[in-house]
Order: structure tokens, then sequence, then C-alpha cells
């Protein structure tokens, strides 16, 4: 094993200017590097006074720039440094193998995997940390090397034999963005260009496919946990589920996560992409951690030209160009054969003529009309879709756009008003979006119908337009006939959501290797920043505790600490039978269980169901757990933004003198009763002035079916 250790991260904290630094505004750096190297020679503070000593421009001495050394809990540094002083030190990124994060293995559970692509390289890695007990039985002609370092296969076949070659791209675009190697200059087509990257890029992967083209079985999906639990993984990546909430002892990746949370492995699950209703997320348990999807910056935006001028701008991901010529359009139902204008309008399958439809754009009322203007032939297309947000992100085969009713009654009655329709649709282009990050309209929505006092989902990451490595087998745009193949391709959904948390649990674990599955995952949620409601209307039924911030998970402050028993409490306390609990543990309930709710389970957000109209009082203790500074004192502030509940906690300050030590609180909410429907919201933050734990509050009257 390298133990060689390079910069993981530059990140710009505060504004502070630099004391008796004049010649440009200094500002302070943090730098972290990683787990603390355990070799006897390693000297931390003579490493960073080198490293500063490298870049610093002027006269300045390191002892004046570098504010702080860490090398007791990790290794790092900051400084004062001026913007080219700090990017030279970005740059310093020499592509080594930082030890920590290289000895971190993702067990990802999914369509398998392209051995071949360029994020999966293992150059400069060295071989399995020593814990792997895996194998490579990928199939016939499928390699491991010390970046893809185990594969077993349940499902999908390829000529005939087991394989875990991925034919979908799924399984690769979810790997590579949690833990793919950097390829620079990567685009789909020139669209989203970049550099792309995994979140732990040193970390391992070990492949497990449950999926075929079709579905992933649910006795695949258990062999896949059970498997990889014993081969060793540290975090499992879950980018599949049921589409809608089910009992916990008959959903498998509920049943495989708990006997992997019980051996302290942390299973990062995709929320669903059943959207706007209500109760649409699929992963419930307690155990599991939940990713909602939310919009990054980079918006893909295309615009649409009609003859009269009239131009809309939309979302859609549209790679190819007509080069701003405007070609005839024609409305579906004008340009059918043999079927009935109801079908042509729809571009249903084989309704359009061929000789019509060529050199033109055709325009359908319906998404799926993709298909039929594809093989039709025409030069491009345009989709009215009243759920046009469901395909806002669909990747097309020609030149198309996608419009919501609205614009497509206006480019109708345009056809309609002219004897010569024309348009054209330019590529798309991306923007920067200021409204983001914000959770997608696709990502699946709490309140949970399984464990109502659980809020589900967890956290909010990156899932919309996700440009990662994708199957050169697969097929990009969706249609089989089509025969582009592709290495990177653009995807959406909370699938792609999910690989983002498990890498920044990898990041973090890799920070504290010693971390129990649940420190990690509190980290990661009382870390994560705050969303606007204004944008989010599901608010925490959405984004959970907010979105994702791994540089602040690293040091989290103090964390909720929570033992797989008590997960079996909970399930007492909420009345299951004690039959269906030894479906998943030959635990046993304790002797007081029955208290009816979820509200004691050590867990890092408050969420309790009430019935409506009801006066309540209810209580929340919890625990915190000393992972800061050895002594410190925490602050409790309480925010409410509902009239409807008053909140305290008792105590409000909490004193800790030892890393590790643990003290208990009690949060208590009143309320004179919540309309059918209403949710009333707060939170509750400890801070000792330099962390700050947040853990949201969400109160509610919600009717749910029995
Ligand atoms: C393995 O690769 C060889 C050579 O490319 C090919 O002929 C064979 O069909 C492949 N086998 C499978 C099972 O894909
Ligand atoms: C899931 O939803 C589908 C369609 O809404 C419904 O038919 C099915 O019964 C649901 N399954 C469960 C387990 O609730
Ligand atoms: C376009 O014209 C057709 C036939 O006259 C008519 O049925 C349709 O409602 C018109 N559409 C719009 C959007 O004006
Ligand atoms: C939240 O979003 C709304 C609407 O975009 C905006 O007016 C408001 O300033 C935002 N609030 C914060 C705190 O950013
Ligand atoms: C329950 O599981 C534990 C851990 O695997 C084992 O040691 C114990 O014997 C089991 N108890 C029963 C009653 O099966
Ligand atoms: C909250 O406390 C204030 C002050 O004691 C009281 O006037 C108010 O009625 C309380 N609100 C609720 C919802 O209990």
């Amino acid at each position: 094993m390298q133990s060689c250790i390079t910069l993981l991260f530059l990140v710009l904290v505060s504004l502070v200017g630099g004391g008796s630094l004049h010649e440009e505004d200094r500002k302070i750096y943090i730098v972290y590097m990683g787990k603390i190297p355990s070799d006897a020679v390693y000297a931390p503070t003579s490493h960073h006074q080198s490293l500063v000593q490298d870049i610093l421009q002027g006269n300045n001495l390191v002892e004046d720039v570098l504010v702080h050394s860490y090398k007791r809990s990790f290794n790092g540094f900051s400084a004062k440094l001026t913007t080219a002083e700090a990017e030279k030190l970005a740059g310093k990124d020499s592509g080594e193998i930082p030890t920590a994060e290289s000895d971190v293995i993702i067990g990802v559970l999914d369509s398998g995997i392209w051995p071949e692509s360029e994020s999966f390289s293992d150059e400069g890695f060295g071989p399995p940390p020593e814990k792997w007990k895996g194998v490579c039985e990928g199939g016939p002609n499928f390699t491991c090397n010390n970046k893809i370092i185990g594969a077993r296969v349940y499902a999908a076949r390829v000529a005939s034999s087991l394989s875990a070659i991925d034919i979908q791209g799924h399984g690769t675009h979810t790997a590579s963005t949690a833990a793919g190697k950097k390829i620079e200059d990567a685009s789909l087509y020139d669209l989203a260009k970049g550099t792309a990257r995994g979140a732990v890029p040193s970390a391992r992967i070990a492949v497990y496919k449950v999926c075929s083209l079709s579905d992933c079985d649910g006795h695949a999906i258990l062999a896949g946990f059970d498997d990889a639990i014993a081969d060793g993984v540290d975090i499992l990546s879950v980018s599949l589920g049921y589409p809608n909430a089910t009992m916990f002892y008959k959903d498998p990746v509920a049943i495989g996560s708990f006997h992997a949370i019980e051996k302290d492995i942390l299973t990062s699950h995709s929320a669903g992409n059943d959207g706007q209703s209500q109760q649409s997320v699929s992963s419930t348990s307690p155990w599991l951690f939940t990713v909602g999807a939310s919009s990054t910056d980079r918006r893909l935006m295309d615009l649409l030209v009609l003859g009269n001028g009239e131009t809309y701008m939309v979302d859609a991901v549209n790679a190819f160009n007509m080069n701003e010529i405007k070609f005839p359009l024609l409305y579906g139902a004008n340009g059918l054969t043999g079927c009935y204008k109801e079908q042509a309008q729809f571009c249903v399958r084989g309704c359009l003529d061929r000789e019509l439809v060529k050199g033109k754009i055709i325009v359908c009322d319906t998404a799926a009309g993709v298909v039929e203007a594809f093989e039709s032939g025409a030069l491009g297309a345009i989709f009215i879709e009243e759920e046009f947000y469901k395909y806002a992100t669909t990747v097309y085969p020609l030149s198309a756009t996608l419009l919501g009713s609205e614009l497509g009654e206006r480019v109708k009655s345009y056809i309609n008003s002219t004897k010569d329709p024309v348009a054209t649709i330019l590529k798309t282009e991306s923007i920067l979006d200021y409204q983001a990050p914000v959770v997608s309209s696709f990502s699946s929505r709490g309140p949970n119908s399984i464990v109502p006092d659980i809020i589900k989902a967890n956290i909010a990451a990156p899932g919309v337009t996700i440009l990662a490595s994708f199957s050169p087998l697969g097929h990009p745009f969706g249609i089989a006939e089509e025969g582009r193949s592709v290495k990177l391709s653009i995807m959406s959904g909370t699938s792609m959501a999910c690989p983002h948390v498990t890498g920044a649990a990898a990041y973090v674990k890799s920070f504290h290797p010693e971390w129990p599955a649940s420190f990690i995952k509190s980290a990661l949620m009382t870390s994560a920043s705050d969303m606007n409601n204004s944008k989010n209307p599901a608010c925490e039924f959405s984004y959970g505790s907010g979105q994702i911030n791994p540089i602040k998970a690293v040091d989290p402050g103090l964390v909720y600490q929570v033992f797989p028993e008590d997960y079996i409490s909970m399930l007492c306390d909420v009345g299951i039978d004690a039959e269906k609990i030894q479906i998943i543990s030959n635990r046993s309930c304790p002797e007081d269980s029955a208290s009816g709710n979820a509200r004691d389970l050590n867990y890092p957000s408050l969420g309790a169901h009430v019935a409506d109209n009801d006066p309540f009082t209810l209580t929340f203790t919890r625990t915190v757990t000393n992972v800061g500074n050895p002594s410190s004192t925490y602050y409790a502030t309480i925010r409410t933004d509902s009239v409807n509940i008053n909140v305290t906690v008792m105590p409000d300050i909490l004193s800790f003198e030892s890393l590790m030590e643990s003290k208990s609180f009690v949060v208590n909410v009143v309320g004179s009763g919540l309309a059918y429907y209403e949710t009333a919201t707060g939170s509750l933050v400890w801070s000792d002035g330099m962390h700050s734990v947040r853990s949201p509050l969400v109160v509610y009257a919600f009717n749910f079916e029995p």
C-alpha cells in the first residue's frame, strides 16, 4: 500500500482579512487531507509547512500564513492565502492515491458495470485492502482490477452466461458517480462539458449485479446484500426499490440493509421517482439513508424558435444541432398513415407517414411519441406533455424539445395560423441556475406511510441531469434500435442522487474509519444545508434534513448514535408483531416497549404524526455524543416557523469534558391542534460557536390509509 498524501479538497470558509499581510487580500482556506498516516515517520506540521512553503508568493513567511495544523483527529491545515496561492495549492492534487480513501470499499447493487470505463482504471492503486474477502466472479469476459475489486452476478444474462457486464448503463453511471476517477473534457455530445469525477475517486468498488433488463429480483437483491456484507464492503449504494412503500418485512432492501446495519454498514438508498404525490417515498425504514434528488446550478436548457418569432426556453436535453435553420412543422394528427387522427396526434408507433414527416419537425401530444418520431425519420420533434415535469430531463435521440400543455397549444395555434409553419430547435446549453439546489419534482415525497414519525427522505443530493460514465452497450437515448454508443451519458433520478450520498459517506469514513454507520449518517444529516421552503413546497418531506454538505460533515461536532437494537425497540414501540420482527432480526422486544410511536429512536431529525384538531404534548428524548472538541459547551437554539407549536428543550446547555462523552436532552412540543393536512415545522440547532448541529422538526396531521 502506498502511503502518499494528497490534497483532497480546498474550500473557502470565511472572509477574514490577513492581519499584517498587505499585497493582496488573503482569505482563510481549510485544506482537508484525510486520515493521519499511521506511519511513524510522518510529521504533519512539517508536511503542512512544506506544502505552504511551495506555493507561497512574495516575502511572506510560512509562520505568518499558516493558521492551524490539524493533526489529532484528522490531517489538514488552515492558512491565509491569496486566490492565486489557493489555486496553486488546489493544483497540487497530483493524482496520487490518498491512503485513507483507498481503504474504503463501496458495494454497488445495480445493473452491473462497464469495467473498461476510464472511471474505473486502477492506475496508481495498490492491492485491495486486507479486510476484503470478496471474489471476482463477473462472468467469462469480466476482469476486475485494483479499482473494481470484486464482482458477483445474480441476474441478467449476456450471451447466455451470467455476466456482471452492464448492458444498460445505470450501474456504470451510479458506480462512477460514487467513486469514478477523474475524466477530463467529459460530455455527452458536448453537452454538460467539464471534468467528470466521482465523490471518492480513490475508493474501491465491489459490483453486485442484481438487476436484469426488466427488473431487480427480490431474491437477487437479498443475495447481493448477503454477499456484500460478508465480503467486507464499508458502504452500500442501492439505487433501486419498489415504486411504493412496502412493509419492511416484505421489502428485500429493508431486510438486507438491516443485516448490513447490524454489521455497521450504511446503506444509501434512492427515495423513488414518483414525486408530486404525498406519501410516494418508498424508502421508509429508519436504518436506510434515504436520498431525494435536487438540481445543480448547471441547468440544461433548450431553445425553440417558431417562424413567427416566438421563442421558448425550456428544460430539455437535446444534443443535436439544426444550425438555426428553420424546418417545416407538422402536427402528428396531420401526418398519419393508416391510423386514426386520435392515435397519430400522439405519434403512436407505426402511425406516422414516413414520406410526409421527412425533413420536418413533428409535433406529438405526448413525450412517449419519441419512439415513433425517431423511427419515422422525422428531422426533429416537439413533444407536448401535461406531466412535462416527469420528462423534463429525457435525453432525446433526435433534435427535440418538450413543452407543457400551455406552450403546446400556442405552437398548435401557430401551425393553424399559417400555410407554411416553420421552427428550429437549438442545441441544449448549460446555464448557471441561481435557484439551485431545488428538489426535483420527480423525487418521491413523504410523509412516511410505514413509520409516520420518521421523516423521509433523509437528505437531498444532486440527481438532475447528471453526467457520468455509461455502458457503450446501453442506449443513452432509450431507443434500442438506435445504435449510438457513448462512454458517458446524462441521467436524472433519485438513482443518481443516491451515489452522491454513498460517496459522501465514504468521504466522511475516510477521515474517521472507526466511526459507526450511525455517526456518518448523523454527521451528514446534521450538517446538511437548510433548503428554501418557498422553492420546495413539500419541505422536509422532500429534502429531509437538507442539501448534502460533505465538507462540513467531516467535522460535525456532535452525533446521534443509534444501535441496531434501538431500531428493534422502535419497531416494538410502534406495535409490529414479534414474528414479523423475527424476519429481520432474532432480537426480541424489550419489556417496556409500547409507547405507540417512534419518537424515542435517537434519530438526527424530529418528526411526529398527530391526530388532526387535537391538542398535543410531545416529547423527544435524544442523546448526543461529542466528536468535536474534547472540552466544549453547546447552546440550543429553537426555531419555529409555525404559531401552532411551542417548542422547548431541557437542558438547553450541554457541556462536555471529553471526546465520545454523551449527554441527553428532551425536546417538548406543545400545540393546540393542527388541521387535517396541516404541518408545523421548525428546527433545533446545537452550537458551540464552531459547529452547528441541526435537526429539522416536523409535526403534521395527516390521515393514513389502514
Ligand atoms: C467474450 O469475448 C469474446 C471475444 O470478444 C467473444 O467472442 C465472446 O462471445 C464473449 N463471451 C461472452 C459470454 O460474452
Ligand atoms: C403500489 O401502487 C400500485 C399502483 O398505485 C398499487 O396497485 C399497489 O397495490 C401498491 N402496492 C402496495 C404494496 O401498496
Ligand atoms: C387548429 O385547427 C383545427 C382544425 O381547424 C382545430 O380543430 C383546432 O382546434 C385548431 N387548434 C388550435 C390550437 O387552434
Ligand atoms: C427563498 O426563495 C424565495 C423565492 O425564490 C426568495 O424570495 C427568498 O429570498 C429565498 N430565501 C432565502 C433565505 O434564500
Ligand atoms: C441471535 O443472533 C446472534 C448473533 O448472530 C447469535 O449469537 C444468537 O445465538 C442468536 N440467537 C438466537 C436465539 O438465534
Ligand atoms: C405558546 O406559548 C404562548 C406563551 O405562553 C401562548 O400564548 C400560546 O398560546 C402558546 N401556543 C401554543 C400553540 O400552545
